[in-house]
């Protein structure tokens, strides 16, 4: 036999969690489309793959779910800012996102146990991994804005980095 079927409260939380990933999506766009809007194009296209990365994130719970039996409810997404008042502003926004999604997680961990939902409990495992790692990758950019402060030549060294990041599908992660 294979696991029984995800239970009410589980599936509730899993779909809610959709759309904290397809907002996560929402907001990097719209950061992104900032980012254009000032000729940081490094900055952009950095945001722009978060934001492909936040579908898959969104992806992997709709699989997930499908793959228990369960139904995807797909719910209203708000709408995200559209300006911020710095590149660091936007990045400590970011990593503000980020440590809001890191408590989502957390406590769909805290539901999967109560609920003694095995099978979430380890799909969780790689959202938490991940949600380390996207702290880490934020905190490292806003401490390298931190020191370039008003440098308008950092900020351009910054931006010829972040144009180097490419999208990796996750099927195509290890
Ligand atoms: Fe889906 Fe940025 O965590």
């Amino acid at each position: 036999m294979g696991e029984k079927m995800i239970g009410e409260r589980m599936l509730e939380a899993l779909n809610k969690q959709i759309n904290e990933e397809l907002y996560s999506s929402y907001l990097y766009l719209s950061m992104s489309a900032w980012f254009e809007s000032i000729g940081l194009k490094g900055f952009a296209n950095w945001m722009n793959i978060q934001a492909k990365e936040e579908i898959d994130h969104a992806m992997k719970f709709y699989d997930y779910i499908i793959s228990r039996g369960g139904k995807v409810h797909l719910s209203e997404i708000k709408e995200p800012p559209h300006e911020w008042q710095s590149p660091l502003h936007a990045f400590e926004e970011t990593l503000k996102h980020e440590q809001h999604i890191t408590k989502c997680i957390n406590d769909l961990v805290e539901i999967a146990e109560e609920e003694k939902d095995r099978a979430t409990f380890n799909l969780l495992q790689w959202f938490i991994d991940e949600q380390i790692e996207e702290e880490a990758n934020d905190e490292e950019i806003i401490n390298k804005l931190r020191m370039i402060g008003e440098s308008g030549n950092g900020i351009f060294m910054l931006d010829r980095e972040l144009a180097t990041r490419v999208y990796t599908p996750l099927k195509e992660e290890k």
